[in-house]
């Protein structure tokens, strides 16, 4: 069947240049191994004209850390643009990680390599102060969002840049989970939040919300 690679079905997403990401998710496993709608809409909005200036894209060589990759897609991306990538998540997810760089590392024009990380623990691993962190679909549980906001503030420094992608979700107690997140997250971050017409024009959605956030 088209799209399915031994037990596991391929999200391929077309790229501006024409060339495709492939990214193996599996039916098996946890949230992380399949790609979420938030993690489509922020790729896609890496690609967007307000990441260009004079042809280049905003983000060569630059770093770039991602948390909660899951399958990795978003940092691909990233990478895929020119950022030197490190892709973040728990242990039981490297692997399916390290999978999809390895498949799509031909398109990849700065780096990329996947590290265990599990917010609240130690960032010493990680590139101090990268100029972006990329963060999709991430707040959903209520006891991650200290672990997780502690981890944004230890890796951020002054000038680095947090996109943040989440879905809106009405269901059961996500909409309380999501006002703490971000009354947590206003004691120490400026949020903005990207207008829709600033989304990719085919993947965006009212419900799914782009931010950009610094530190204070
Ligand atoms: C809903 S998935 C989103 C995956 C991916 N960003 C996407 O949008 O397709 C949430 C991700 O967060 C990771 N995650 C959950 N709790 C975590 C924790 N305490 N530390 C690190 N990663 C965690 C999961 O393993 C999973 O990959």
């Amino acid at each position: 069947m088209a799209g399915v690679e031994a037990g596991y079905f391929v999200r391929a997403l077309e790229l501006r240049s024409g060339a495709e990401l492939r990214i193996k998710q599996c039916d098996t496993g946890d949230v992380g191994c399949v790609v979420w709608d938030a993690a489509l809409v922020l790729a896609k909005y890496l690609e967007t004209s307000s990441f260009y200036r004079d042809g280049l894209h905003t983000f060569t060589g630059k770093s770039v850390v991602e948390l909660g990759s899951g399958t990795g897609l978003v940092g691909l991306m990233a990478s895929v643009l020119g950022a030197h990538v490190t892709v973040t998540d728990l242990e039981d997810m490297q692997e399916l990680l390290n999978i999809n760089i390895s498949d799509n590392k031909h398109l990849v024009t700065g780096s990329i390599d996947a590290k265990v990380l599990k917010w609240g623990e130690s960032v010493k691993d990680l590139p101090p102060d990268p100029d972006y962190i990329l963060v999709a679909d991430c707040i959903y549980y209520e006891q991650s969002l200290e672990p997780l906001l502690r981890t944004m503030k230890e890796l951020a420094g002054k000038n680095t840049c947090i996109i943040c992608c989440y879905e809106e979700r009405t269901m059961g107690n996500n909409p309380e989970i999501e006002i703490r997140f971000f009354k947590l997250l206003q004691t120490d971050f400026e949020i903005e939040e990207i207008p829709l017409d600033k989304h990719d024009e085919e993947y965006k959605s009212e419900d799914i919300h782009i931010l950009q956030i610094k530190r204070k």
